[in-house]
């Protein structure tokens, strides 16, 4: 099963895949400069181990942070304007409020003391520039370090440049064997042909290389695995001529980005012509990808889709592309300045637009199956899978959402990703990207029907219950004009659902039994009647039928089980509590409050947690553990305030949150009260859960 996503102290560090070499200096330095600065950037030209030297910085010092270290890649982000959303979404914060998004980015850093990595800024300078200065002010705890071709241009920023490798002669002490550059060669070149050995033989031509490839990093990765056909008197040579002809007659006068260049294009005309082409096609990917995607992506009459398989073992065993595996199976990237230069290709072959549409339409089934597959066994697979997809999700809707009046795929992918914009923590990109979308699409038609009520839903999510409304309302009337009845009746379910928050329990109830009744005839599952149900229980509950809510949410719990269906399970399981707690059963209730958490946990459900939290709080005060209580009345507080408004906004909730509060007060004193409150506010999501399924009645274990 996959673990919890988000809201993690520790932070969210990538694993380092290869041995790192030498840099002590350089990392004394940065550490020192990390020490005496809130900002630090580290700037040097591409491939010359910018990202590395700071992910390797970031392992040595991430215990000095406890609040973690975080790492948010900006490389293939090409949209300034959603540079704090991938931050934020990087930390994995809560992310239901519709309030400015730096506001809350700022709040949630707040206190904490933390490193925060913004790697490749380059590109984005302007806007990383001004995100870093609103949350260093904000902040008086955080650090960031930031990698960049150039700096961030800020008065109180430390610089610190990342020279190349040293080469052999440029310290006459060192012994060639010693030297980084020769090391790293010599590292890769292993890792490549297992029977290398460095000796008295081979370190002469090998020290030549290295000084030819003016020690950057990526040239000597990449000349390293030239070995498996050459020798290094072979690819000395080659690369020797080449830079003669690049440089003129002068043998030494390459730039050193130029140096990179030559070496990079050195590979490129040493790959195969089909793996060149895939290089320059795969470069449509953000991220990481599976081998899926790529053979829907890039294969055509000239790259036949059963090549691609090998043409990817190709380009990995060449150093092209890096291969992740973890338990969610193998995935494969390109390393970022190849990328570049793939982009560059492929926009010489004019296939760039060919190839962008390719990737939306393989995303757009993707999204598409996942929205199918949601309400079955398989929903935290799906979950976990297209949160690994979400940086390619983003770039597909760019592209939809640049293209003139050719928006409309952008529309059904993110209608089909409803779940993850309401049910996984993500309502705020969705709502932005639903109202560009929405914005870009004016002709009624029944995409627009759907991204209408989806719209709806993320508001409800965010406890925006006017806009939610509104939102639906505008459903109902344009689904009326094209005749879509299913557009109809979720935009009743979603007026029901806004008039639950508002509190308007009658209308509630009927527009619920609209959606309901229609959907249980048409065995329509999700989002329309489960979810429509358990609101109707709500409803039932604050109106004291409590037999009748129950008795719906058994029935909804079965369909959960014979549906598989976790998510929908856990939300039944919540309001089920509420209504055991109405009814006197707080042993039962705590019982359906943990399982609710438990499953929520699964997912990044942010909102959920909360509104599970809030009842643990009442039970717990209820059964005279008013300590536990008023410590989750503290995380309450502090999370809500990054995740949206308050218990919604929802009267039904905020009356019975206040009866708590006052409760709490009452029954430990203000001062103890405070006391405990205070502690609790310190805890994050994650932890405020685990407080609340530790069963101090269990048998201790040891
Ligand atoms: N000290 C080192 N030890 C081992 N490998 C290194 C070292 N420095 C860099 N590398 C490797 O060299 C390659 C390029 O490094 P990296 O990606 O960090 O460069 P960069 O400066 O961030 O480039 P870009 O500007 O394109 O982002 C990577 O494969 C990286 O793992
Ligand atoms: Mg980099």
């Amino acid at each position: 099963m996959a673990t919890p996503t988000g809201w993690r102290r520790e932070g969210n560090l990538p694993a380092e895949l290869t041995s790192f070499i030498g840099r002590t200096r350089l990392l004394a330095n940065l550490k020192r400069h990390l020490n005496e600065s809130r900002l630090v950037t580290v700037t040097g030209i591409g491939g010359v181990g910018k990202s590395r030297t700071v992910l390797r910085l970031a392992h040595q010092v991430r215990t000095h942070y406890p609040d973690g270290v975080w790492f948010a890649d900006l490389a293939r982000l090409q949209d300034a304007g959603m540079v704090k959303h991938t931050i934020a979404s990087a930390l994995g914060i809560a992310d239901q409020s519709s309030r400015a998004e730096s506001e809350s980015l700022s709040e949630w850093v707040g206190e904490r003391d933390m490193l925060l990595i913004i790697d490749t800024c380059e590109h984005l300078v302007q806007g990383c520039a001004e995100l870093v200065h609103e949350l260093l002010e904000a902040a008086p705890n955080l650090k960031v370090l930031a990698t960049s071709r150039q700096s961030l241009h800020l008065p109180y920023e430390h610089v610190v440049p990342v020279p190349p490798l040293q080469v052999p002669g440029d310290d006459p002490a060192e012994s060639l064997f010693t030297n980084e550059s020769v090391q790293l060669f010599a590292a890769r070149a292993g890792a490549s042909v297992p029977d290398f050995v460095l000796d008295e033989e081979s370190i002469a031509p090998v020290a030549e290389l290295c000084r030819r490839l003016d020690g950057i990093p990526l040239a000597i990765e990449l000349a390293a695995v030239r070995l498996r056909a050459l020798s290094v008197e072979q690819i000395l040579g080659l690369l020797a001529d080449r830079f003669s002809l690049l440089a003129g007659a002068s043998r030494t006068a390459l730039p050193r980005h130029q140096t990179l260049r030559a070496a990079i294009g050195w590979s490129h005309e040493l790959c195969e012509p089909a793996e060149r082409l895939l290089w320059a096609r795969l470069s449509v990917f953000a991220g990481d990808f599976e081998l899926d995607a790529a053979r829907f992506v890039c294969s055509d009459g000239r790259l036949p889709s059963e090549e691609i398989t090998d043409l990817v073992t190709g380009l990995v065993e060449k150093s092209i592309l890096l291969i992740r595996s973890n338990h969610a199976g193998v995935r494969y990237k390109l390393i970022d300045t190849l990328a570049e230069y793939g982009e560059e290709w492929l926009d010489k072959l004019g296939q760039s637009e060919q190839m962008r549409q390719r990737h939306l339409e393989y995303y757009l089934s993707l999204a598409q199956r996942s929205e199918d597959a949601w309400s079955g066994p398989r929903q935290i697979y799906w979950f976990v899978r297209m949160r690994q997809e979400h940086d390619n999700v983003r770039v597909a809707l760019e592209h939809s959402l640049k293209a003139p009046g050719k928006s409309a795929p952008a529309l059904t992918l993110l209608s089909s990703l409803w779940f993850m914009w309401v049910c996984c923590g993500f309502a705020r990109e969705g709502r932005l990207y639903l109202e560009r979308a929405l914005e870009a699409n004016p002709t009624v038609s029944k995409e627009r029907c759907k991204a209408l009520w989806v719209l709806s839903y993320v508001k409800s999510a965010q406890g925006d219950s006017a806009g939610a409304l509104q939102a639906a309302e505008k459903c109902s009337t344009e689904a009326v004009r094209v005749g879509d009845s299913r557009a109809v009746i979720l935009a009743s379910k979603m007026q029901g659902t806004a008039a639950l928050l508002q509190g308007d329990l009658q209308k509630a109830s009927a527009l619920l039994g609209v959606a309901i009744e229609f959907n249980t005839d048409n065995k329509e599952l999700n989002p329309g009647l489960l979810p429509a149900i358990v609101e109707l229980s709500i409803v039932l509950t604050t109106q004291g039928e409590l037999y009748e809510a129950e008795s719906l949410l058994q029935d909804c719990l079965q369909v959960c089980r014979e549906r598989g269906e976790l998510w929908l399970s856990s939300h039944a399981q919540w309001a089920l509590a509420g209504t055991r707690l109405a009814s006197g059963r707080a042993d039962e209730a705590l019982q359906n409050t943990r399982e609710a958490l438990r499953i929520k946990r699964h997912f990044h459900d942010t909102l959920g947690m909360l509104m599970a939290l809030e009842t643990a709080a009442r039970i717990f005060a209820m059964s005279d553990q008013i300590e536990l209580a008023s410590q989750l009345l503290g995380a309450l507080h502090q999370n809500w305030r990054t995740a949206g408004l308050p218990q919604l906004g929802a009267p039904w909730m905020t009356d019975v949150h206040d009866q708590c509060v006052r409760e709490c007060k009452r029954g430990l004193g203000e001062l103890a009260f405070k006391d405990a409150f205070e502690e609790g506010a310190r805890l994050d999501l994650d932890e405020a859960s685990a407080l609340a399924l530790e069963d101090p009645d269990a048998p201790d274990e040891s």
